[in-house]
C-alpha cells in the first residue's frame, strides 16, 4: 500500500474512466460519449491549413510558447468572443489545455481543502471530479427546465456557515440536463449573487451549437450582461466546435484573477500546445469556423430529431424528457422507483450504453435519470439503440412490478 494523497479519492473520477471506455467501445451502440462523431471532424481543412503554413510558423508549432497563449490565437479569440458580446476589452484571456484545465486552474486559485463550492444538481461530472480532487466541499442546488432553482439557491446561501468560493454553472445546453437557462433566470441568478461575494464560474462549452438561428439570443452569456457587482469568470472550449483532441479551452476574467491563473498554469504545464493553438488560430483567422458550425448545427439537429422520434415511438410512456434546443444531450426522466443503473445493467447485455443519472449527482445517489448523447451517434444506429434501450426499461419496470406484488 502506498501513502497516496487525498487528491486521488475523487468518486467521480472513477465514473469518468468508465464513461470514457464505454464511449469508445468498438462493438457498442454508445449514447455515452459527450463528444463529436469522428466523421464530423474538419480533417481536410486542417490538412490544408497545416500544409499551407509558412516554414517559420511550422517550426513555431514545435516550440514552447507564452503561458497565457499564442498571441495571434488570443487576438482571433478576442474577435470571436467580441462578436458574441463578451467584454473582451476589460478582461484578459488565458488559453488553457481544454476548458477542464481552466476549471482546474480556477479551483486551485481559490479553493483550499474544505472550502465550499456551489454547483448545480445535476452537474458536469468532469467539474465534480476536479472539485473533489482539490478537497472542496460541494453544495448543490437543483435545476428545473428554466435554469437553477433561485429559491433553493437563496436558501442554500442563507444556511451556509461560510461564503462559498464560487458557484459553477453551465447555463447553455447543460451537460447532462440539455436545458438552456431563460434570460430571465440568468438575470435572477445575477441579482441573487449580487452583494454575496460569491464568484460566478460560467462554463459555456456549448453555446455555438444552437439548432435554430431564432433562438441564438438565448445563448447570451451572463458575463456579457454588463453587471458590475458580480465577479464572473467565463470559460469556453474548442472541443465541441473543432475537436476535443485539440485540448484547447480558455478563460476570460478580470486582470487580477488572470494573473494568478497564469501563475497556476505555469506550474501545471508551462503552456498549451503551440501546434494546436496555431492550427486553431488559422481556422478562426481564415473564417472557417462559421461555415463549419453551420454544418455541425445541421448534423446535430438531424441526430437530435432522429433520437427524439425514436424515443417517442419506442419508449414506455412512463419515461419523459425535454426536447433540447441545442447541444449534445437528452436527459430522460424515469419513474422515481426505477434506477438508471438497473437499466444500464440490462441494456449493456445487448451492447447499448449511456450514462447513468447518479454519475452527475454530486452525492452520487439520485439515479432516476439517464443521459443520452446524440452527438457521437452514427445516424443509422440511433433507432436500433433506442429499441434495445426501451426493452431494457420495460424489463426493469416489469421486474419492479413483480417484486412489489
Ligand atoms: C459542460 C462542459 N464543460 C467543460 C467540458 C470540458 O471540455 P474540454 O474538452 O474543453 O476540457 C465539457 C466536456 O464534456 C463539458 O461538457
Amino acid at each position: 500500500m502506498y501513502a497516496f494523497s487525498n487528491a486521488v479519492n475523487s468518486r467521480h473520477s472513477e465514473d469518468i474512466k468508465l464513461l470514457m471506455s464505454q464511449a469508445s467501445g468498438k462493438s457498442l451502440i454508445s449514447f455515452a460519449g459527450g463528444m463529436p462523431n469522428n466523421d464530423l471532424f474538419p480533417v481536410k481543412q486542417i490538412d490544408d491549413i497545416y500544409n499551407s503554413l509558412p516554414d517559420n510558423i511550422k517550426k513555431l508549432c514545435f516550440q514552447y510558447g507564452p503561458t497565457s497563449g499564442y498571441p495571434p490565437l488570443i487576438q482571433s479569440l478576442k474577435d470571436h468572443l467580441n462578436n458574441k458580446g463578451l467584454p473582451v476589452q476589460d478582461n484578459k484571456i488565458l488559453i488553457t489545455t481544454g476548458s477542464l484545465q481552466a476549471i482546474s486552474i480556477i479551483t486551485q486559485e481559490f479553493v483550499n481543502e474544505g472550502d465550499i463550492i456551489l454547483t448545480e444538481n445535476p452537474c458536469f461530472v468532469g467539474a465534480l471530479s476536479v472539485f473533489e480532487t482539490f478537497g472542496a466541499k460541494i453544495e448543490s442546488i437543483p435545476i428545473d427546465n428554466h435554469g437553477i432553482d433561485i429559491n433553493a439557491l437563496k436558501n442554500k446561501i442563507a444556511t451556509l456557515e461560510r461564503t462559498p468560493k464560487f458557484l459553477y454553472v453551465t447555463p447553455n445546453y447543460h451537460n447532462p440536463a440539455g436545458i438552456i437557462y431563460t434570460l430571465e433566470r440568468k438575470k435572477e441568478l445575477l441579482e441573487t449573487l449580487s452583494g454575496t461575494g460569491i464568484i460566478l464560474l460560467e462554463d459555456d462549452a456549448y453555446s455555438d451549437l444552437y439548432f435554430n438561428e431564432n433562438e441564438k439570443y438565448l445563448t447570451k452569456s451572463m458575463k456579457s450582461f454588463g453587471v458590475k457587482d458580480v465577479e464572473i469568470i467565463y470559460t469556453g472550449s474548442f472541443s465541441k466546435i473543432l475537436g476535443p483532441g485539440f485540448r484547447l479551452g480558455y478563460m476570460l476574467s478580470s486582470l487580477e484573477i488572470f494573473e494568478k491563473a497564469e501563475t497556476v498554469k505555469q506550474a501545471l504545464d508551462a503552456c498549451t500546445s503551440n501546434f494546436m493553438q496555431i492550427l486553431a488560430n488559422e481556422f478562426l483567422a481564415q473564417h472557417k469556423l462559421e461555415s463549419y458550425l453551420k454544418f455541425l448545427r445541421i448534423e446535430y439537429l438531424e441526430r437530435k430529431n432522429l433520437l427524439q422520434q425514436s424515443l417517442e415511438k419506442y419508449m414506455p410512456k412512463e419515461v419523459t424528457w425535454n426536447e433540447p434546443k441545442g447541444g449534445f444531450y437528452i436527459w430522460l426522466k424515469l419513474p422515481s422507483h426505477i434506477k438508471s443503473t438497473d437499466i444500464f445493467k440490462e441494456s449493456v447485455k445487448d451492447d447499448v450504453v449511456f450514462v447513468t443519472g447518479r454519475t452527475f449527482d454530486p452525492d452520487s445517489k439520485k439515479d432516476d435519470r439517464l443521459r443520452l448523447s446524440f452527438s457521437n451517434m452514427p445516424k443509422e444506429s440511433i433507432e436500433k439503440g433506442v429499441i434495445i434501450l426501451a426493452k431494457a426499461v420495460e424489463k426493469v419496470l416489469k421486474n419492479v412490478k413483480v417484486k412489489n406484488t
